[in-house]
């Protein structure tokens, strides 16, 4: 087989990046180890920044967002009882939109299959060859027999665990991560969400989220010890120390029912440097990790996508190589923002175990200082509904 953008992995950035190149008539293959279903099973965040709303909408992906998508003008920071309002669209003129990464996969599978390009799923032992050269190649086995295909870019799209971080010699990358000493414990569960906007809930019994999928279906988060174990959690539990870290105004509107998932990520703030190797380019997960604390994990993958997509377009019909000279580079700036964003986040609305008693004024010195400072409050919003690519 032959194609002119190799793309391992068929998550969000894979799926995207090829939506985005065949639109423009690069053609591309999507290498996927697991099967379509187990893709759309998983359930991950669902905040996505109006850049993203846009460059779903220009993939020709945006409709059921439209349609089904709820755009939120805010959110709101909690220190126990106290609320703070962030209002997005007052402070920057501009909305995030609630709307699932499941479904955004899911609309990505339908564009594909539409435009019918190709997707081949449950490959295994993928690896990439000679990427340093003007004729790389990928090589994977399907159904117990051995593929290849030739290429002219190959795009690593195949998140944490992929193999194309790996591919690129430990010498020739950079590391840069910071673990966090706890994990976020998530249900989903069809009640109806204890407030209308997303609330992120800092107090003294840990933190603790309030998010939706729609109006009936609740997504919701404690902070838990990494040692903790989802089957030590029964659904009762669950509530019980929900309720416990939300402000009694919210805490009040909660209606509890049975969990439809739960599960625990753990949490961290990771960078590979550089994106690139040769012809392997490196996106989204399979180069970098942020805690969920302000939905970043998705929107960057979505700004990486930008900045390859065209500097792909560019070397493929005009042989212009700038803007696959500039990826790397370009792409690492706004990385390295959102880390930043979400590393203070996550550290101004957790409980750090074995904290000293100064740590917990810090939390509460921010929150007050954003109830009070309009220049604080712009300064969220502006990183929350996101930086411009
Ligand atoms: N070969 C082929 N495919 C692979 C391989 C491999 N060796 N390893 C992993 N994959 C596939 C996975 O099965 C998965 O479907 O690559 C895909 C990577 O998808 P994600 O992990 O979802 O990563 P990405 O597409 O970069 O999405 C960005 O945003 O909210 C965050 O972490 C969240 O997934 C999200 C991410
Ligand atoms: C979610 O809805 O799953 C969600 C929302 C906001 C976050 C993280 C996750 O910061």
């Amino acid at each position: 087989m032959k194609t002119q953008v190799a793309i391992i992995g068929g998550g969000p950035s894979g799926l995207l990046l090829s939506q985005l190149l065949n639109r423009a008539g690069v053609e591309t293959v999507v290498l996927e180890r697991s099967s379509r279903e187990h893709v759309l099973e998983r359930i991950r965040a669902g905040v996505l920044e109006w850049g993203t709303v846009e460059m779903l909408r220009e993939a020709g992906v945006g409709d059921r967002m439209d349609a089904e998508g709820m755009p939120h003008e805010g959110c709101v920071l909690s220190d126990d009882d106290m609320m703070v309002r962030i209002n997005f669209k007052e402070l920057t003129g501009r909305s995030v939109m609630v709307y699932g990464q499941t479904e955004v996969t899911a609309d990505l599978y339908k564009a594909q299959d539409a435009m019918g390009t190709t997707i081949v799923h449950s490959v295994e032992d993928v690896v990439i060859h000679d990427a340093t050269t003007d004729a790389p190649y990928v090589e994977y086995t399907l159904d117990g027999t051995r593929h290849r295909l030739d290429c002219s870019y190959v795009a690593g799209c195949d998140g944490f665990h992929g193999v194309s971080r790996k591919t690129i010699p430990e010498q020739k990358r950079r590391e840069f991560e910071r673990v966090y000493p706890f994990g976020w414990l998530g249900i989903l569960s069809r009640t109806p969400p204890a407030h209308h906007e997303i609330v992120y809930a800092n107090s003294s019994n840990g933190f603790a989220l309030v998010s939706m999928r729609n109006a009936q279906l609740s997504r919701y988060y404690v902070q838990v010890p990494l040692t903790d174990k989802v089957e030590d959690w029964s659904d009762d539990r669950f509530w019980e120390r929900l309720k416990s870290c939300l402000p009694t105004e919210v805490a009040q509107s909660m209606v509890t029912g049975p969990s439809i998932e739960k599960s625990i990520a753990p949490l961290r703030s990771y960078v590979n440097e550089p994106l690139r190797w040769g012809r392997l380019f490196l996106v989204g997960d399979a180069t970098h990790i942020v805690p969920p604390t302000g939905a970043k994990g998705l929107n960057l993958a979505v700004s990486d996508v930008y900045y390859l997509h065209h500097a792909l377009i560019d070397a493929v019909k005009k042989s212009d190589e700038t803007g696959i000279d500039a990826y790397s580079d370009r792409a690492l700036a706004r990385i390295w923002k959102a880390m930043r964003f979400s590393w203070q986040m996550t550290t101004m609305l957790h409980r750090f175990d074995g904290e000293d008693s100064f740590a917990e004024q810090m939390r509460k010195a921010t929150l007050l200082h954003l109830s009070q400072s309009e220049t604080a409050r712009r300064d969220l919003a502006e990183n929350y509904i996101g930086l411009p690519f």
